[in-house]
């Protein structure tokens, strides 16, 4: 007999406290999220109230937030590279960022800059989208393994984009010393010591998606109780938490962080309180997520204001890729790539779990529950979107 297996593990965070970042605020996300609304084809990405899905789970609403909608670009990575650039080059020039736009910038640029990045994907694809708008080169490194889709996406945009032999921490360290080398800008969304203006920037332009869900929450006259981020360095995770904590107060919100179990660095953080790093292949589904260093500056915040970590099977993620494709009643349907669909997977996976009632518990999780996801991208890589929610890829069910 086939049995539904889905492994979910759930930690506690011992060394929660609650202490916000003055990084990470409601008046830095609401700079971004001005400089954001002036780009052409602005829009805010849908929250889909999912009101099948959550009385099927037990909660009242499930909330999710499509980031396949953003800028047409399927993620919603181009966020922080194109606020970072920005924030650089209103320092370079001496312009202000409330005043700021592209044209502002095209204006200014001198001499021409080249952008360089690591990249599983979406945020190399951001970067190049915003040296195209700013008619600037970018160079793009990618991971071994990385898919030929999010490389074509990458080069379509005109930047140079290469794939190395290396995992993703290595490949960082490797475009940081060829930019060096060549004088190129690199614009990272991780951090190291003396490497933390542009990965703030980066991480204060991805609030402008909490700021927008905020909005949306407000005008359905609701609060979230509960938030899912996943974690591939953290950056995500740390921006959006450290805005909704300032928002709501850390102590209002059930705050969790969700990984891949071979690239869970944050979540063994998170057991051990201080940062303990992943090394070697990391080869989960979860492109997105396949970090095992975390982002040092977003540490602190991770470690004071989530209330768990979560650390789950690929197979999490592939279910909520179905479960978001495929939706019950009137729910909208969300392509949600597989870093994106990780939170739903985890609701599904506690549904269908033989212990249904402790994790729940565990995860304070009843009918007066409000659980906001962020779907962080689409079907980023369409071969794989298909394999798992049309032939079955990464079944819940085994034997
Ligand atoms: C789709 C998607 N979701 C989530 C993340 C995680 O972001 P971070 O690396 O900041 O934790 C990424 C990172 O590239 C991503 O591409």
């Amino acid at each position: 007999m086939s049995v539904f297996s889905l492994k979910v593990d759930i930690v506690d965070n011992q060394f929660y406290t609650g202490e916000k970042s003055p990084l990470f605020t409601r008046e830095e996300a609401q700079k971004a999220r001005s400089f954001h609304s002036k780009l052409n084809g602005y829009q805010p990405t849908p929250l889909c109230d999912l009101t099948a899905l959550a009385k099927e789970i037990g909660v009242k609403k499930v909330l999710v937030k499509d980031e396949s909608k953003r800028f047409g670009l399927n993620a919603f990575k181009m966020l922080g590279g194109a606020y970072a650039i920005a924030r650089l080059l209103c320092e370079k020039y001496n312009i202000d960022i409330s005043t700021a736009t592209f044209d502002t910038f095209r204006s200014a640029i001198k001499e021409k800059m080249t952008f360089a990045t690591t990249t599983d994907g979406n945020h190399g694809r951001g970067v190049a989208w915003a040296a195209q708008q700013l008619g600037q080169n970018a160079v793009v490194y990618m991971p071994k393994g990385s898919a030929q889709e999010r490389v074509d996406h990458i080069t379509g945009l005109g930047a140079e984009c290469i794939v190395t032999d290396m995992n993703y921490d290595d490949t960082v360290r490797l475009t940081m010393k060829t930019a060096q080398e060549h004088g190129w800008e690199v614009v990272q969304d991780t951090s190291w010591e003396g490497y933390t203006k542009i990965p703030t920037w980066i991480m204060q332009g991805y609030s402008t998606m909490a700021d927008e869900a905020v909005d949306q929450m407000n005008a359905m006259n609701v609060k979230p109780t509960h938030v899912f981020l996943q974690a591939g360095v953290g950056a995500m995770a740390a921006g959006v938490l450290g805005y909704l904590v300032d928002v709501y107060g850390s102590d209002n919100l059930h705050s969790v962080i969700m990984e891949p179990e071979l690239a869970n660095c944050v979540f063994r953080s998170g057991v051990k309180g201080e940062i303990d790093n992943v090394s070697g292949d990391m080869p989960t589904i979860m492109a997105g997520l396949a970090c095992g260093e975390v982002n040092p500056l977003g540490w602190p915040l991770m470690r004071s204001c989530t209330k768990q970590f979560i650390s789950c099977q690929d197979k999490v993620a592939a279910l909520g890729m179905r479960i978001l494709g495929n939706p019950l009643g009137n729910d909208p349907r969300i392509i949600s790539g597989e870093s994106g669909a990780i939170g739903t997977g985890i609701l599904g996976a506690v549904h269908y779990h033989a212990q249904r009632k402790q994790l729940m518990e565990k995860l304070g999780l009843n009918a007066d529950s409000i659980v906001l996801l962020i779907s962080t991208e689409g079907d980023t890589d369409v071969k794989h979107y298909r394999e798992v929610v049309w032939e079955g890829r990464h079944p819940c069910f085994e034997g």
